[in-house]
């Protein structure tokens, strides 16, 4: 089995527009993942995508429900932007509603999920990597939307960085069927889902004996309130 090239791509062009972000476009293709955060950290992603959100749409005051190892912490401590970082593994769960009673309201959450269970963080069963089934990963990944939404601005955006594997041989495409408990709870796409390439990926190294399409990113999904 050959491993096959790595292919230099040209991405196409984008229109010139009033987008003060240089190169945010629907392809999101950072090689390295910047001073953010820890790369030791499983599923971890860089943090220059969220930096480039938190910069075009101008926000003042950041929820980030599952830190993992604080790469959006971080990127919000460079940029001097307030942040509340929350995670199961220090005793908070993203989908308590009792968590946002005493929040104020943001402009900006950066929402970085477990891909359901593709690494499981930890033996905790509120920890989404842990939902017995897909549907209760939904299920409990719509509360969570919920409460973001409750704590959001009126102009404010929730930004879900997931992606969709195999599970037991079944494609769980999680992009798509998160878009549908979004829009449940009154949220709807703000702009194009972002595609990000993921470099540096753990699986990019390994071989298998199966034959399969390899999955090279995931998305971004950007959403505000249907109703302001
Ligand atoms: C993909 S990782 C996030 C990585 C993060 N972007 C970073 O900078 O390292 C997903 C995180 O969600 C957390 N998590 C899972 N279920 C949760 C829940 N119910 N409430 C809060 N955090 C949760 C996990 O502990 C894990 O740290």
């Amino acid at each position: 089995m050959k491993r096959p090239f790595p292919q230099l791509i040209e991405l196409p062009a984008a229109p010139v527009n009033g987008n003060p972000v240089s190169g945010l476009t629907s392809i999101h293709a950072a090689r390295r993942r910047g001073p953010y955060g820890s790369a030791k950290y499983r599923g971890n992603c860089g943090g220059y995508l969220i930096k480039d959100l938190i910069t075009y749409f101008r926000a003042r005051r950041v929820l980030d429900p599952m830190t993992g190892s604080g790469t959006c912490r971080d990127v919000c401590r460079e940029l001097g932007v307030p942040c509340t970082s929350m995670d199961v593994r220090y005793g908070q769960d993203a989908a308590d509603p009792h968590l946002y009673e005493a929040l104020p309201p943001v402009d900006f959450v950066w929402l970085h999920p477990p891909y359901y269970r593709q690494i499981v963080y930890n033996d905790d069963p509120k920890c989404l990597s842990n939902a017995p089934t897909l549907d209760a990963f939904l299920d409990r990944m719509q509360l969570v939307l919920r409460n973001c939404r409750s704590v959001l601005n009126r102009h404010g955006k929730i930004a879900v960085l997931i992606g969709g594997y195999s599970h037991h041989g079944r494609y769980m495409p999680l992009p798509h069927l998160l878009v549908e408990r979004a829009r449940r709870e009154g949220l709807w796409l703000a702009c194009t889902e972002i595609i990000r390439l993921q470099y540096g990926n753990t699986s990019s190294t390994k071989t298998y004996r199966s034959s399969f399409i390899p999955g090279l990113h995931d998305q971004c999904l950007v959403f505000e309130r249907t109703t302001r």
